[in-house]
């Protein structure tokens, strides 16, 4: 990768999330000198247990606070000179997109907006000499694929959740400042990720966190629908490339190149568990429960990474097997973390900190 960009001072937002926590460790190890600031509601999705290695680093700065808040937003681009903005934050979960649309249109959609516009103006005020936005954003987008054919960058936008519907009106977006004030931008669209602080209401961490407990596995539908997942270490490694090198205004796709169909992640992970909890071999599997299936539900997410791969140097370095086993490792050796998350134990130690700004 020939970097182009060196970042002095970077915003993420979202950064006590899964990703964007994933991404601030992996990033300010890499990075000694550029300043990171760490702007996070605090949803039931942001802890700052993920942040532990860094919260003491002198160049680590954590803010409390709205996307939506154009004056707070304003605020930290200028007192911090923001030279690049890493655009996390959002909510997450297509389920919850189905049983609450609003807060997806406000988060994810008016969130970006404000976002954009705040830097924007700071970008336009020349305050730094060189600036960037990038636009974390999902494959889901693309909408659904049948049995064969991969999203590429030029695939028209087609999606199917208020989650998705949301994300990409936040691309396009993204794409109309581009066009309209040259506002220098980067887009990327990634798979299925997976990995440490994933909150467990996601397939994988809800799968070991409820095989922990011997509790049923819901599988949706006939558990046949595809995903393809990318380890989010591999995430973070890619989004700091596209940071540094990738072509303004561009988009990128990411992919792990790791194609399964959700029965077969849920029976892979059943039969690890059994071996590293003592368990017969099957008896994990005896959990499974078919449910009903998820309203819309996209039948196969695919990925062509190849761009990002021809132009950046970038591919994935997980295979598979390594790790999902690592990922189980983690989950047993965290349960404590798993235990606060779905409790909302952390949240008090929050409200006291930082108070309620929800
Ligand atoms: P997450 O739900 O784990 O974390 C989202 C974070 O955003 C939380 O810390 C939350 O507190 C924060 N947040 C929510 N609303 C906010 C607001 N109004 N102001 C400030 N902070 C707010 O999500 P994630 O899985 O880490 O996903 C991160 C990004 O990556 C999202 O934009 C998501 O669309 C995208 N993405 C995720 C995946 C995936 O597999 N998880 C795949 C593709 C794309
Ligand atoms: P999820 O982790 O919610 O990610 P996304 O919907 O963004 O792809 O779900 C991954 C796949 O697993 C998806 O096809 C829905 C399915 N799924 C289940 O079968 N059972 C579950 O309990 C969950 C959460 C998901």
């Amino acid at each position: 990768m020939a970097a182009t960009f060196t970042p002095r001072s970077i915003l993420v937002t979202g950064g006590a999330g899964f990703i964007g926590a994933n991404f601030i460790n992996h990033f300010m190890p890499a990075n000694p000198d550029c300043r990171v600031t760490n702007l996070d509601i605090l949803t039931y999705a942001g802890n700052l247990e993920n942040l532990k290695g860094v919260e003491r680093n002198p160049c680590y700065r954590f803010v409390r606070g709205d996307i939506c808040d154009a004056p707070l937003i304003a605020e930290i681009l200028a007192a911090e000179k923001i030279d690049a903005v890493v655009h996390f934050a959002a909510e997450s979960h297509v389920d919850r997109s189905i049983s609450g649309p609003e807060i997806f249109v406000r988060t994810n959609v008016l969130g970006t907006q404000v976002l954009l516009e705040e830097s924007r103006r700071h970008w336009q005020g020349g305050v730094v000499p060189e600036f960037r936005f990038l636009q974390v954003s999902t494959d889901e987008v693309y909408g659904s694929l049948g049995a064969t054919g991969y999203f590429t960058e030029e695939t028209p936008l087609a999606p199917n959740s208020p989650y998705s519907a949301s994300k990409a009106g936040a691309d396009l977006l993204v794409r109309a400042y581009r066009e309209t004030y040259g506002f220098p931008t980067l887009n990327t669209r990634c798979s299925n990720n997976y990995g440490p602080y994933q909150f467990p209401e996601k397939l994988i961490p809800l799968m070991i966190h409820n095989i922990i407990a011997g509790k049923p596995l819901p599988v949706y539908g006939d558990g046949l629908n595809v995903r393809d997942w990318l380890h989010v270490k591999d995430h973070s490694r890619a989004i700091e490339t596209v940071l540094k090198a990738g072509r303004l205004g561009d988009i990128y796709n990411i992919g792990g190149n790791n194609e399964w169909k959700n029965i077969d992640i849920v029976n892979l992970v059943c039969d690890l568990l059994d071996g590293k909890l003592g368990r017969q071999q099957g008896e994990n599997r005896r959990l499974i429960t078919f449910v009903k299936d998820r309203p819309g539900h996209d039948r196969r997410y695919a990925i062509d990474a190849g761009k990002i791969k021809l132009d950046l140097d970038w591919e994935p370095s997980y295979t598979f097997e390594q790790g999902i086993a690592e990922t189980i490792d983690w989950y047993l050796a965290n349960r404590e973390w798993v235990a606060d998350v779905t409790s909302g134990a952390y949240r008090e130690y929050y409200e006291k900190q930082y108070g309620d700004r929800r």
